[in-house]
Order: structure tokens, then C-alpha cells, then sequence
């Protein structure tokens, strides 16, 4: 089977455990590239990727993501496919929940990657976020502060939901 990429930060403590998970659920054929130290190349190198972006700073991307922006504009990911998980807290940021999602999704599709992976915004309570399209998050929204019980059951109907999606053609 063609790797897809699994793109994070190893100096987080929640994205590495919903990665973790991931990674399990996809029977470990995931590799790893850690985002801290992302290069263009190493970007480009899968057909399908995941990424996993949390919300920091009441609504903005953590630094080790923004770091890489400029280089990201520069990619063309026409041909790609990407799905986006991230950790964020509905109850303490409702105005601003899972933003990250929204703002990496937007940037993706910029680029021409096709994004995939949409969940439903049921059983969250929040007053806004760009993670949302329509009554859909672009991706998986995770809130280990919150429904923790809940992250393990989504992430593996997601990966079901991925296995089905991605193009491994
Ligand atoms: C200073 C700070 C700002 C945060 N801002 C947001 C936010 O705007 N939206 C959100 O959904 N979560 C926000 N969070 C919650 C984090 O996204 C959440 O704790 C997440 O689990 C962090 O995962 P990580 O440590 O793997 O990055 C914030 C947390 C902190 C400490």
C-alpha cells in the first residue's frame, strides 16, 4: 500500500495522542513527518496526507504550523488529497472553535489539494467556527477538555470514513 503522510508536531502532548490513534486504526502504515521540522520536499512526497493542526491563541494556528505558511503558498497540491484533524476546547473558545481546521482547509484548497474527511457539527456546542461548511466540520474536530470519552470513537469511524476516501488508486 502507498504510505500516507501523518503530519505533526511531536512537542504536543493531545495531537500526539489523536495521532497515535490514528496510526493504530490505520494499522501503523501511516509515516510520520514532524512538522517541526517540514520542509517543502518532505510535504510534497504523498499523494495522501493527514494533518493535524489544533487552535492556539484564540483562534489562530500553532506556531510550529505557522512557521511553514510561506513555504506552503509556494506548493502546488493539485493531485492531493488531505484530511485535517485538531484538537480544540468548545466550552472555553465556543467563539472560536477548532478555527485551525478552517484556516489550514482554506490554505490547502488554495493550493488544489482536495480536501476530505468532513464530519458532522452534532453533539459539539459552540457559537462559531471557520471549521465550519454548512452544518459540516472540514475535517475532525477533537475536544479532549470536553468529550474526551467521545475522541477514540470518533477518530475510528473517521479513519473508516479515510480508508474510503483517499485515493489509493
Ligand atoms: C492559550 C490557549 C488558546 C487556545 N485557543 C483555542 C481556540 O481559539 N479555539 C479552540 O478550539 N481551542 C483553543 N485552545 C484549546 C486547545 O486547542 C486545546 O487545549 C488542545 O487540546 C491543544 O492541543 P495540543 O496541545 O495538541 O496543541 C486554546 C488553548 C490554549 C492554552
Amino acid at each position: 500500500m502507498e504510505k500516507i503522510g501523518l503530519f505533526y508536531s511531536c512537542n504536543t502532548k493531545k495531537t500526539a495522542l489523536a495521532a497515535k490513534k490514528i496510526s493504530e486504526e490505520f494499522d501503523h502504515k501511516l509515516e510520520h513527518v514532524n512538522v517541526e521540522s517540514l520542509t517543502e520536499k518532505n510535504f510534497s512526497a504523498y499523494r495522501n496526507m493527514i494533518l493535524g493542526v489544533s487552535t492556539w491563541f484564540d483562534g489562530e494556528l500553532p506556531n510550529y504550523w505557522d512557521e511553514f505558511i510561506p513555504a506552503l503558498e509556494d506548493i502546488d497540491l493539485k493531485g492531493k488529497v488531505v484530511a485535517i484533524f485538531g484538537n480544540g476546547n468548545q466550552k472555553g473558545y465556543p467563539e472560536n472553535f477548532v478555527d485551525g481546521i478552517g484556516i489550514m482547509a482554506d490554505l490547502i484548497e488554495k493550493q488544489g489539494g482536495r480536501l476530505v474527511g468532513f464530519t458532522s457539527a452534532k453533539g459539539y456546542e459552540f457559537e462559531s467556527s471557520r471549521a465550519l461548511r454548512g452544518e459540516q466540520f472540514i475535517g475532525l474536530a477533537l475536544d479532549y477538555e470536553n468529550q474526551a470519552a467521545q475522541v477514540n470513537v470518533k477518530i475510528k469511524k473517521w479513519v473508516e470514513q479515510l480508508k474510503k476516501e483517499f485515493d489509493m488508486e
